[in-house]
This record gives structure tokens, sequence and C-alpha cells, in this order.
């Protein structure tokens, strides 16, 4: 059965289900890729202080909205608040130079990107000022930054707001003070990080999910990393090929869809414009129950978005 382009939020608001990530995106590109995405009918665009192309990306759907290709209300923009602005007195004005950047007046949704405080940088210093060549931590909490957070949305800011890379353990204590919920939890997850018990437990909040790095080690690789370099592509495992033959699709919709059928978004990257049209065709056809089974036992709980993996002494994920 066709699952709906958009998927209900507890903010009110619909999200697309099919969106695409900006993160490796370059700057020399991005702007073209933003619009020939949206060309291409995708209408969500998740973007971040930390890829430091959210000034391209809005040039890209600037460009898009100046043509009457689509208006600031069909689309679904997305940002993060990055480590370093967690204090309660800088959520705001960053957000306010990321919206600047992006040349809109509200994000759709605005994520807290890790539960991580790192120590504040001047944006005229540093931009985007990345996790830094050491690890210098900040004092503020989750509770702290969470009620800068829903005073974004009080100033409509933002629609919604979100968490990313948070455990169940650390929403389960979010959630007992939240005055606004978050709307959307985005997580790492794929086949080999199939984490049942989290999405289970946000799913059962009513907080959506969004998947990140839905085709596994392929998005590491240029980083050699050891625990990518070393197990097979997804692309590659007899399961995948299977049954990507099977239905007569790439292996990369049959990553997607498995996630879109257990009702979790998805935001690929791609920088070719051939793979535009192939990775939003992911929800008007269907995996079968025992495809989905064979899929999800892939599973080796093996993280690569992970803080250590790059060298930094940050163990949020133990
Ligand atoms: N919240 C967080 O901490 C976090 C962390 C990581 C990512 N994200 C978000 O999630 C988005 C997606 O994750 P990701 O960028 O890590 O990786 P991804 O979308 O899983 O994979 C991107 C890789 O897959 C390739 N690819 C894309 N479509 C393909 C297709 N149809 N067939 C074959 N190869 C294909 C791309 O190559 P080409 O570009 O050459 O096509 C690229 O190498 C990011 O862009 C970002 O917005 C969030």
């Amino acid at each position: 059965m066709p699952t709906p382009a958009t998927i209900k939020l507890n903010s009110g608001y619909e999200m697309p289900r099919v969106g695409f990530g900006l993160w490796k995106v370059g700057n020399d590109t991005c702007a073209d890729q933003v619009y020939n995405a949206i060309k291409a009918g995708y209408r969500l665009f998740d973007g971040a202080c930390d890829y430091g192309n959210e000034v391209e990306a809005g040039q890209g759907v600037a460009r898009a909205i100046k043509e009457g290709i689509v208006k600031r209300e069909e689309l679904f923009i997305v940002s993060k608040l990055w480590n370093t602005f967690h204090e309660a007195d800088k959520v705001e004005p960053i957000a306010r130079k990321q919206l600047a950047d992006w040349g809109v007046d509200y994000f759709d949704i605005y994520y807290i990107h890790f539960p991580v405080a790192l120590k504040y940088v001047d944006p005229a210093i540093r931009y985007p000022p990345g996790w830094g060549s050491k690890i210098e931590f900040s004092n503020a909490t989750i509770q702290e930054t969470w009620k800068a957070m829903e005073s974004l949305v009080d100033k409509k800011l933002a629609h919604s707001i979100g968490i990313s890379n948070f455990s169940s353990q650390s929403i389960m204590d979010l959630l007992r003070y939240a005055r606004i919920r978050p709307a959307v939890l985005q997580i790492e997850h794929h086949p080999y990080l199939v984490q049942p018990r989290l999405v289970e437990y946000a799913q059962k909040e009513g907080i959506r999910v969004t998947a990140y790095s839905s085709f596994g080690p392929l998005s590491f690789a240029e980083f050699n990393m050891e625990n990518a370099d070393n197990c097979p592509r997804l692309f590659d495992t007899p399961t995948v090929q299977q049954i990507a033959a099977k239905h007569g699709k790439s292996a990369a919709q049959v990553l997607l869809r498995w996630s879109t059928q257990q009702d979790i978004a998805v935001i690929p990257k791609s920088d070719k414009a051939h793979r535009l049209a192939e990775n939003l065709d992911v929800l008007s056809w269907d995996l079968e129950e025992a495809d989905l089974k064979a899929i999800t036992a892939l599973d080796r709980n093996l993280r690569f978005n992970d803080p250590l993996n790059y060298g930094m002494y940050v163990p949020i994920f133990y």
C-alpha cells in the first residue's frame, strides 16, 4: 500500500517523508543541487550549521521560489543547533543567523544536533565552529538548551523543534520537563544499526523518527573509518541485492523503503542528478514482510557517526 507523502508531527505540521540531505554537499554545487532537487520534487531540505552550506542552500531555494516552482510554505526547511551554541543566550542569536543565511524567516524544524554542549565559539571567529581541535565542554544542560529551543517556537522562528543523536535515556529525561515536546528524533539508522528499542520508544511517545545515513558505511568511506572500511557495503549484501532484483528496484531504494515502511522518514544525500528521482520513489511500492525481516536481520549494532570514530573523546552513545 502506498505510504502518504507526509507524516503528521505532534506540533500539528506535516513533514515530508523523503527529503534531501545536505551534509557534504559542496559549496560550489549546493545552490544548483537544491534548485534541481526542488525541480525533481523534493520539498524537505535537511541542513545544519555544521554543514557549512546554508547560504548556498538558501540561494537554491530563493531561485526556485523566484521562478515560481515552489512557494516557501510548500517547503520544509530543516536546520540544527550546533554544540557550541547550547547556552540559553546563544540559541536565538545563532538560529537568527542561520535563518538569515537561508534567507527564510522560520525553520520548519530546528534540531539540537547532538546532546553535547561545547564551549561557545563566536561565529565571527570561526564558522561553522565544528568540534574544534580540542574538545572543550560547556556547562549548559540539555534542559537549559531545550527551554531556549522552546522559545524559538514561541517567537515563530521554528514551527517544530527536535532532537538528534539522543538516546532513550536522554529523551526520557527531556520529556519530564519539556513544555513543547520534540516533534522528531533524527538518528543514524540503517540495517547495520537498527536500534529497535529506541525507534519503538520514540514512536510510542509520539516523536517521529527520521533516519540519517540510510546507506550505512557508504557515507563514511571517505573518513578511513576502520569499522566502515571493514564491513561489506549494504548495497552489495546478497540480501539487499536479491530483494532489489525481485522488486525491480535499486539497492538504494530497497534500503530507503525498508525505513519508510517502518514509518521512519529518510533524507538521502546525492550529488548525482540521476539519483534524485530514484531516491524519491520510495513510498509507492512495498517490500514484503519477509523482505523487511531479512533486511532487519543484517543488524550488527554498527554505528559510524560516532565522535569516537573521528578521534574525539565524546562517548555519548555508551
Ligand atoms: N543528525 C546528524 O547527526 C546527521 C549525521 C549524518 C547525516 N545527517 C543527515 O542525513 C543525510 C543523509 O546521510 P548521509 O549524507 O550520511 O548519507 P546517505 O544519504 O546515507 O549516503 C550518501 C552516499 O550515498 C550515495 N548515494 C546516494 N543515493 C544513491 C543511490 N541512489 N545509489 C547509489 N549511491 C547513492 C551518495 O553518493 P553520491 O552523492 O555520489 O550520489 C553518497 O556517497 C545527510 O546529508 C544529513 O542531512 C545527519
